[in-house]
Parts: structure tokens; sequence; C-alpha cells
């Protein structure tokens, strides 16, 4: 099946000019994904949505141009393989996530994907096998924007997705469990999307920097040495909700008041860490969100991420200190429960290795950085080895549809991923 017979055949590099066609095609497919959005407006698709059934549907189509057997697996991910030189051999396994936050921008996840479709469709094209099997992979959910849990799609590849996850609901009261079904899955068989480690060689995802660091480099690609650690948190006051118009001032158990004091004491507290930690309550509902009404009720989520634990454990605990003297001062109570927690989690060094090898004969250097961003490579982690290329966007801008990035620059990434499947090919990860 292989014109490399058994041992794959030699990978030849990108030409410049195929770079570049096949950068301008990844960026085009961008865009085009980017039309399947819930809001009319600006860019958001959630985790088993019609939008993300959309979204499956016409990435699914293009790994099948480009040469893969496609299937869905049992918890949404759109999932490519592309064998290798003989057939059931251990796969390479590319990817990112397909959904987004609300008012996204339109490269963070999808560049990963579509840039893995691309590489596939080369080799396909010229009829190139590696000696190991190639395999792309849309996860469903890495923001964790619908149901508050993050990571939950590469989490279960990985094989340490958890039932009680099956409770959590979204805005609108909708459990995970019933949006599974409504999907079309079996709530009861998501553990079935776990690969194991005999599977799966070797993780690779492309991703924007989501930060300045390359900009300042005039780099167009780092290879990431680590995924920071990161904490999430549900926090509440509850005060007495009472008639705006009545209640004197002095009287008051105002949860949102008290709620805007813990916030700025939050910011307060992240800005005098030295380690690079950052907090962020980014989510707040108010009870009962009436204009004449005194808030009884202020629910937050608290997000904190840092490079050192220590730090990151110390900030967690004076934040939490801070929310309960604020509630012991304004007569309010509070209370906490962490949804989320991951360390600090390294890439692999040997692919740190093969990566940075291949960046400096694209870029002549090499440029190493840690992500604060979370990436579905942490939860792959727990899987097999995992590494990731940055590629530099537009004023570290993401989250947003200003999101921007360089075709020259996809154009770089594509050459250098070409480059280390080569390398890992010719048997970088036995060495
Ligand atoms: C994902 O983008 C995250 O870091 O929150
Ligand atoms: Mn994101
Ligand atoms: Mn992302």
């Amino acid at each position: 099946m292989s014109d490399g017979g058994t041992r794959g055949a030699a990978i030849p590099p990108l030409s410049p000019r195929e770079a570049a066609d096949m950068a301008a095609s990844v960026l085009a497919r961008c865009r085009e994904l980017a039309r399947l959005s819930e809001d009319e407006g600006g860019l958001c698709r959630c985790y088993l949505t019609p939008e993300h059934k959309r979204a499956n549907a016409l990435v699914g189509r293009w790994m099948r141009e480009a040469g893969m057997r496609v299937r869905q697996d049992a918890v949404g991910n759109i999932c490519g393989r592309y064998e290798g030189a003989e057939p059931g051999m251990s796969a390479v396994l590319l990817g990112s996530h397909l959904d987004t936050v609300r008012d996204a921008g339109i490269f963070d996840g999808a560049l990963g994907v579509l840039a893995a479709v691309e590489i596939t469709a080369r080799l396909h094209r010229d009829k190139l096998r590696l000696p190991l099997a190639l395999e792309t992979i849309g996860f469903g959910d890495e923001e964790g924007v619908r149901f508050g849990v993050t990571l939950t799609c590469s989490r279960a590849v990985a094989g340490t997705w958890d039932d009680a996850w099956l409770a959590c609901r979204d805005e609108s009261g909708v459990p995970l469990r019933d949006a599974l079904a409504e999907f079309g899955l079996n709530p009861a068989e998501a553990r079935g999307a776990g690969r194991s480690p005999a599977e799966i060689a070797a993780y690779l995802e492309l991703h924007i920097e989501q930060g300045v660091l390359l900009e300042k480099a005039r780099v167009p690609l780092g290879v990431v040495s680590a995924v920071n650690g990161a904490r999430r948190v549900e926090c509440c006051f509850y005060g007495q909700s009472g008639h705006a118009g009545i209640v004197p001032m002095g009287g008051r158990k105002d949860a949102l008041a008290g709620a805007a004091e813990w916030i700025s004491a939050v910011e307060r507290a992240a800005e005098a860490d030295a380690s690079g930690c950052l907090a962020t309550v980014g989510f707040i509902q108010c009870g009962p969100n009436v204009v004449n009404v005194i808030p009884g009720l202020a629910r937050m989520r608290l997000d904190l991420r840092g490079p050192d634990e220590a730090a990151l454990d110390c900030l967690y605990e004076e934040i939490l200190r801070a929310g309960a003297s604020v509630a012991g001062r304004r007569a309010l109570s509070f209370t906490h429960e962490q949804f989320y927690r991951v360390r600090n989690t390294p890439t692999d060094a040997r692919l740190r290795s093969v990566l940075g090898k291949s960046i400096r004969r694209v870029q002549k250097k090499n440029f190493v950085l840690s992500s604060n961003a979370g990436h579905d490579a942490l939860a792959l982690a727990a899987l097999c080895p995992v590494g990731m290329i940055f590629v530099r966007c537009r004023g570290g801008v993401s989250h947003h549809p200003d999101e921007s990035v360089e075709t020259a620059d996809v154009a770089a990434a594509l050459s250098a991923l070409m480059l280390a499947l080569a390398d890992i090919g010719h048997g970088a990860l036995q060495s």
C-alpha cells in the first residue's frame, strides 16, 4: 500500500511556494469554518450545538478529501486517520479544538486542526506514508464555555473522562448528559472515546501564541516548554435581597457590592504576585438581577493561571481569604468550590528537541516559551508525549474577533511541522 514499503517513504520538505499555497488554503478554511456560528454578529461555537455538528461535518469532509478514514468518537470529537506504511500502526496525533469562546477569533483551535488536515492532504496527494499512522482530531470542547468544565473532549481521549461531568448544566439548565444524547451520542459510552498509549505515539498541536513574545522576538514560531497550571473556582456571595427604595444604605446585605469589592481585591492580589500569576473573574450572575431589588446573590467564576505551582496555591489561598474577609465585614456569606485544577505540565523533551530543530531550519533560530493559556495538549499529556508549536499572532490578541495571523507565519508553521513529522518518521522518538 505504501510507496515506501513498511519503513515508510522519506518525506520531502515543503517548498516555499508549496508552503505558501497550503497556508493560504488553511486560512481560507479557517474563514469558512467561522461561518458556522451560533451568533450572527460574531463567532461562537459551543460544544454539542447544531453548529458543532455542522463543523464536524465540514471538517470531516475535508479530512476525507485528504485521504483520511473519518469517524466521530463517543464524545463528539471528529477524528481522521491516515494509515502509515502498514495498516494498524500506532499514530502521531495532530489536532486542536473546534469549539470557541463567545465573540471569538477564528484561529484559536481551528488553525491547528486545519493545518493538520492540510499536511495530510499533501502526503495523500504525493502518495507518501510515514512509518507511523497520522491522525487528526478536532476536539469538540476545549474552552468549556457551555458546561463550565474544560478540556472535556481531550480528557475523554486521554482516558481521564469523569462521569460526574454528565450532571453539569449549561445556562439553560440542560445537563451535559442530555446534550450528548441530543447530539446523537450515548452518554453511558463517553469513556469509549479513550485511546490507549499503545495506539498514540505522540500528540503535536499547532496553535496561535495568544501572547506577544514571538512578536517581540521578531520570529514567527516558537516551541512550547510547558502549559502553565490553572485553577477555576465557583465563588458565591449570599446576602439579602430587598427593596432598593426602602432598605437604608447602612442596613443592607448587598451580595453584588461585596462581589465588586472582592473582585478588586483579586486584581490587587494578582498584581502583587511576582511569579507571573494571572487572576480573572470572567463570569458573574447576580440574583435576582432586577433594577429595583438589592442583589441577594452574586455567583462568579474565578480563573487563575501561573507557571509556579506554589505561587499559584498561595495566591489562591489569599484570594479566598479576601472573600471571607469581605463577607465578614458586610454580613454576607461566602462559598467557594474548585471545579478545575491542572498542574503546570511540561511538554515532552524529545518532542521539544524535534520541534526546536525543525523550527531552526525554518527561521534560523529556535524560540522557547511557556503557555499561560490552556490547550488540549495539557490533557493529552496523560496519554502520550506531547509537543506544541506556537505561531505568532498580531498583538497577542486572542479570545477576540481581532485575532490575526500572517499567511507567511502559517507557511513557516506548516514547513516546521512537516519537517518534524519526517524526523519522527525517521525514528526521532526512539532515540
Ligand atoms: C483556553 O483558551 C483557555 O486557556 O482558557
Ligand atoms: Mn481559547
Ligand atoms: Mn485554543
